[in-house]
């Protein structure tokens, strides 16, 4: 590492504390401001649900599929969140007789992190005083983070790379001029960017340094990881759609027949696998860290998985 790149490096760092300090927010105060969620609102963009994926629904069935995938948006959060904060304290550990300002940067991360999980709860318990009962989210967040955390280090953070992009472009979509979306959903997305922001920097930061102490043996074992964290991620979105879709068709107001079922289904897989995979791994950032990293080959080998989940 030549001084230029330690000096940048220790400088990313330090700015990442410096915007932290001054972007921070708190749940009740900033984001929620004594609101309550109405139905009468999209809960998610029509650019992350993928609204025209689901043929057969009315206008305002659409609307309720995005008030349903706001409640998994917020599940899925605290379910990454979960194992990204045990992550980052892991690697706080290289830093503690170290550079102290990486340190700082990566003990916001993990306290920014905390109160992250406290929001999401907060907003699904809220959609749930809004939405019909019967709603189901069965996976568990600290059975996850054990199977996650049982992987490479470079494996978990090329995941937790894509995780922490995708939340910037999913503010992104989120400023979208559309009416019908709801103002305290548009303020989630906005102020969990605000602190997102820095997490990938972080991520890419922790990454290479983390890379530059492994094996190409090593490496190439991890990059065969990163390919079964997808496949696990995916899983879960699959159990997910189906649960999702059971919901809506149990509380629609109609009949939804087998074969709609299925489409239905079909349509919340492929939105969940963009909002959850895709966006992230088609960003130009990602793209250009994990390129930094491995041999093509080896970005082949993950390219094809990735194009499996389609
Ligand atoms: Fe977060
Ligand atoms: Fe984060």
């Amino acid at each position: 590492m030549n001084a230029m790149t330690k000096v940048s490096t220790t400088e990313r760092y330090a700015r990442a504390v410096e915007t932290s300090k001054r972007v921070r927010w708190k749940v009740e105060e900033d984001v929620i401001r004594g609101r309550r969620f109405d139905t009468a609102h999209k809960f998610l963009p029509d650019g992350l649900v993928l609204a025209d994926a689901f043929t057969t629904l009315s206008a305002s069935e659409k609307r309720y599929v995005s008030q349903i995938q706001g409640r998994t948006y917020a599940n899925i959060f605290g379910l990454v969140e979960r194992f990204i904060n045990a992550k980052v304290l892991e690697l706080s550990h290289d830093h503690w007789f170290g550079d102290q300002v990486a340190l700082e940067a990566l003990v916001r991360f993990s306290d920014e992190e905390l109160k992250h999980q406290a929001l999401f709860r907060r907003i699904d318990a809220m959609i749930g005083d809004v939405l019909p009962k019967g709603y189901r989210f069965d996976i568990d967040p600290n059975g996850v983070a054990r199977a996650v955390l049982g992987k490479s280090t470079w494996a978990v953070l090329g995941l937790t790379l894509d995780i922490e992009l995708f939340t910037q472009l999913h503010y992104r979509q989120s400023i979208d001029p559309d009416t019908e979306l709801s103002e305290l959903f548009k303020d989630v997305f906005l102020f969990h960017w605000k602190e997102e922001s820095q997490h990938a920097i972080l991520d890419e930061l922790e990454w290479v340094r983390h890379d530059a102490g492994v094996t190409a043996g090593q490496r190439d074992r991890a990059v065969d990881e990163f390919i079964e964290l997808v496949a696990a991620v995916d899983g879960i979105l699959q159990s997910q759609a189906k649960a999702d879709t059971a919901y809506f068709a149990a509380t629609c107001g109609r009949t939804i027949g087998e074969d709609e079922a299925r489409a239905i289904e079909a349509a919340f897989l492929k939105s969940y696998r963009w909002q959850y995979i895709h966006s992230g791994a088609q960003h130009p950032q990602f793209g250009k860290v994990l390129t930094s990293l491995i041999s093509e080959q080896q970005g082949r080998r993950i390219q094809a998985a990735l194009a499996t989940l389609h």
